[in-house]
C-alpha cells in the first residue's frame, strides 16, 4: 500500500497504538512474555491494574448471577418490556445488583479481593464517619462498561422504578475514565472500521438497541461531553463519525459543546437529529434498521449544523445583525484546517447572508491570523496566514522525490533554495539533513537520510522512494525548476499576502509609518517575484 514499515509500524498504524503496545501484541501471538515493565512504579502500576480487572471481572459474573434471584427475574421482566433480547443480555453480560449492602462485598472478598483493591475500583463506597465500606451499586440493573480492547473497566446501574439518580456509574478509577472511553466501542470497533464511520449516541439503551437490530458500529458517551481524548480513541478505527443528538435545546447545546474540538480535528463529523424527538433506542425499535439508517442519510456536517443554527437563531434583517452572526460564525470557519473547506463555508454563508464572498474572505483572513498569532506569539511571514494543518504543499513533495529518487540534485538544491524555503515541517527537516550530507553525494543514501529519523518521518520517506518518479533526465530536470520555482513564488506570494492584511490593518489604525514601511517591503518583494518570473519564463 505504499506506506513503509515492519509489522511493529504496521500495528501501530493500523491500530493507532505505541511501539510498546504493538510490541506486547504481537508478542502476545508470538507466545513471548514481555515482562510488563522494568520500572518499579510502572510494575506497581499494572499490578493495581490487574488487581483492580480482576476485581470488575468477579464483579460482572456476580451480577450476572444475580438474575437468577428473585429481584433479578424482576430486572429480567424490566428489559423484557423495553424490547432486550435474551442475546443481548448476554453478549453486553448485563446483571444486576440485589438490594443489599454488602452482597457484593462479600462475594469479592470470598474471592480474595481486598476492600482496597474494590474501592480503588469504584465498587464499595466509604461509610461516613465510620470504619467499613458498603456496595456502591444496589438494587440496579447493572451494564458492564468495556474498554476497546474488551476488558470490564467500569459499571452504570439503572434503577428498574422511577426512582433517582436514574443512572449510577462507577466514579473515575485508575483503568475508567468517562472522558476517554465510550460505551459498546469493542463490540462496534470492527464493524465501524469496515463501514468506515462510527454512530455515536448517549445512552447504554441507545447503543445496545441499535447493536440487537444490526446496526453494529454505534457506540455511546457516558453521560460526558465528547473530548479530545475521545477523538484520539476514535482516531483508531475511522475517520468518520455521526453524532445523534436530542433535538431540544439543551441536546443541541451538549452536542455544540464539541463544535471547537471536531472543527480541528481531522475526523469527519456529521449530526443528526431523529424525528418525533425519538432517542436512538426508541427510534429503532418503532422503525428499524433500514429507517434508521434513512435517517442517518440525512445527517449533516457539524459546521454546516452550526451555520444554520445560528442564522435560524439570531436576527437577520439589519447589516448589525448580519456582522453579528459573521462574527459568531467565522470565527469556526477559520478553524478548519483546509483551504477548500473554508472555500465551502464561506460560500454558503455568503448565499445565506446575501454578503459578498470577497468580504467574508478578508474578514477571515483576520480571524485567521487571530488564531494563529495566537498559538505562535510573534510569528511573522508565511507561516503567520497559513493555517497549521495545512498538508505539504505538493511542489515540496515532488522536489524531496526527485532528490530521493536521484540524488544528483541534492548539489542542485543548495544552490537554489535554503531549508526556509520549505513550509512543510517534515519535508524541512528531511532536506537539512540532505544538506548536511550533501558534500558527498555518494553518502546521500536513504539508509542515511532516514539514520536517527522518528518512524512517522521514515514512513513518508520511504513511500516517496517506494513511488518513484517516472521521467527521462530531461524531463527531471524540468520538474525539478518548475518545483523550485514554485517553492519561491509562493513563499513571497504568501509573505505579500501577509502584507497585504496587515496593510489593511495599518490603514484602518491610520497608521501612516508602518503602512509605509509595509508599502515598501510589499514593493521590494513584489520586484523579487517579478524578476523570478522573467528569469524563469525565459529558461
Ligand atoms: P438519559 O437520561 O437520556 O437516559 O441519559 P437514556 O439513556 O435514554 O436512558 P433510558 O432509556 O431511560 O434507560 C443518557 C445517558 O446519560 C447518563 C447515562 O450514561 C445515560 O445512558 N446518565 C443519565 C447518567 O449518568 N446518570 C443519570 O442519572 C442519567
Ligand atoms: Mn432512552
Amino acid at each position: 500500500c505504499g506506506e513503509g514499515g515492519d509489522i511493529f509500524t504496521f500495528l501501530m498504524k493500523y491500530e493507532n497504538i505505541s511501539f510498546v503496545d504493538a510490541a506486547v501484541k504481537l508478542a502476545g501471538r508470538a507466545g513471548i512474555t514481555i515482562p510488563k515493565s522494568s520500572g518499579y512504579a510502572d510494575k506497581a502500576k499494572t499490578e493495581l491494574y490487574d488487581k483492580l480487572f480482576a476485581a470488575n471481572n468477579d464483579a460482572a459474573k456476580f451480577f450476572a448471577a444475580n438474575l437468577k434471584t428473585k429481584f433479578g427475574a424482576a430486572c429480567l421482566d424490566y428489559m423484557e418490556d423495553r424490547g432486550m433480547t435474551q442475546e443481548s443480555i448476554k453478549t453486553f453480560q448485563v446483571g444486576c445488583a440485589i438490594d443489599s449492602w454488602d452482597s457484593l462485598l462479600e462475594q469479592l472478598r470470598k474471592k480474595g479481593h481486598s476492600p482496597e483493591v474494590m474501592f480503588k475500583a469504584g465498587l464499595i463506597t466509604k461509610r461516613e464517619g465510620k470504619d467499613g465500606y458498603y456496595d456502591r451499586f444496589r438494587k440496579r440493573i447493572i451494564f458492564p462498561i468495556f474498554s476497546a480492547g474488551g476488558e470490564i473497566i467500569g459499571f452504570g446501574g439503572r434503577v428498574t422504578d422511577a426512582s433517582l439518580p436514574k443512572y449510577l456509574n462507577s466514579p473515575d478509577t485508575p483503568i475508567f475514565h468517562k472522558g476517554r472511553n465510550l460505551y459498546a466501542l469493542n463490540f462496534a470497533k470492527d464493524t465501524a472500521r469496515k463501514l468506515g464511520y462510527l454512530i455515536i449516541v448517549e445512552g447504554y439503551l441507545d447503543a445496545i438497541t441499535p447493536h440487537q437490530h444490526g446496526i453494529e458500529n454505534v457506540c455511546a458517551t457516558l453521560g460526558t461531553a465528547l473530548t479530545e481524548n475521545h477523538v484520539r480513541l476514535i482516531k483508531r478505527y475511522v475517520n468518520k463519525v455521526v453524532l445523534i443528538f436530542d433535538p431540544d435545546e439543551a441536546g443541541v447545546k451538549a452536542m455544540l459543546r464539541g463544535l471547537d474540538l471536531f472543527i480541528k480535528s481531522d475526523i469527519k463529523v456529521n449530526v443528526v437529529a431523529l424525528p418525533e424527538k425519538l432517542d436512538p433506542d426508541n427510534f429503532v425499535k418503532k422503525y428499524g434498521k433500514e429507517r434508521f439508517l434513512t435517517e442517518l442519510k440525512r445527517s449533516v456536517k457539524i459546521l454546516d449544523f452550526f451555520i444554520n443554527y445560528t442564522i435560524d437563531k439570531m436576527p437577520a434583517d439589519s447589516i448589525d445583525d448580519k456582522i453579528a452572526i459573521v462574527n459568531e460564525i467565522l470565527p469556526k470557519v477559520a478553524m478548519a484546517n483546509n483551504s477548500i473547506e473554508r472555500d465551502y463555508y464561506i460560500r454558503r454563508l455568503s448565499a445565506k447572508l446575501d454578503i459578498k464572498e470577497n468580504l467574508l474572505h478578508d474578514e477571515m483572513a483576520n480571524k485567521i491570523k487571530d488564531l494563529s498569532y495566537k498559538t505562535r506569539p510573534g510569528s511573522f511571514g508565511a507561516s503567520a496566514i497559513r493555517h497549521k494543518k495545512t498538508a505539504a504543499p505538493g511542489a515540496e513533495v515532488t522536489l524531496l522525490q526527485l532528490i530521493l529518487n536521484n540524488v544528483g540534485f541534492a548539489a542542485q538544491l543548495e544552490k537554489s533554495l535554503t531549508t526556509d524555503d520549505f513550509t512543510d515541517p517534515v519535508i524541512k527537516r528531511i532536506i537539512a539533513k540532505i544538506f548536511k550530507i550533501a558534500p558527498s553525494n555518494d553518502a546521500i543514501t536513504i539508509d542515511n537520510i532516514l539514520s536517527g529519523e522518528p518512524e512517522d518521518v521514515k514512513s513518508i520517506v520511504t513511500k516517496l522512494v517506494v513511488k518513484g518518479i517516472p521521467g527521462t533526465g530531461e524531463e527531471l530536470q524540468k520538474a525539478f525548476a518548475d518545483c523550485v520555482y514554485k517553492i519561491r513564488h509562493d513563499g513571497i506570494a504568501s509573505k505579500m499576502s501577509e502584507i497585504r492584511t496587515l496593510l489593511v490593518k495599518a490603514s484602518e489604525e491610520k497608521n501612516d509609518k508602518l503602512k509605509d514601511e509595509l508599502l515598501e517591503e510589499y514593493t521590494k518583494i513584489g520586484k523579487i517575484k517579478n524578476d523570478l518570473k522573467k528569469r524563469y519564463d525565459r529558461e
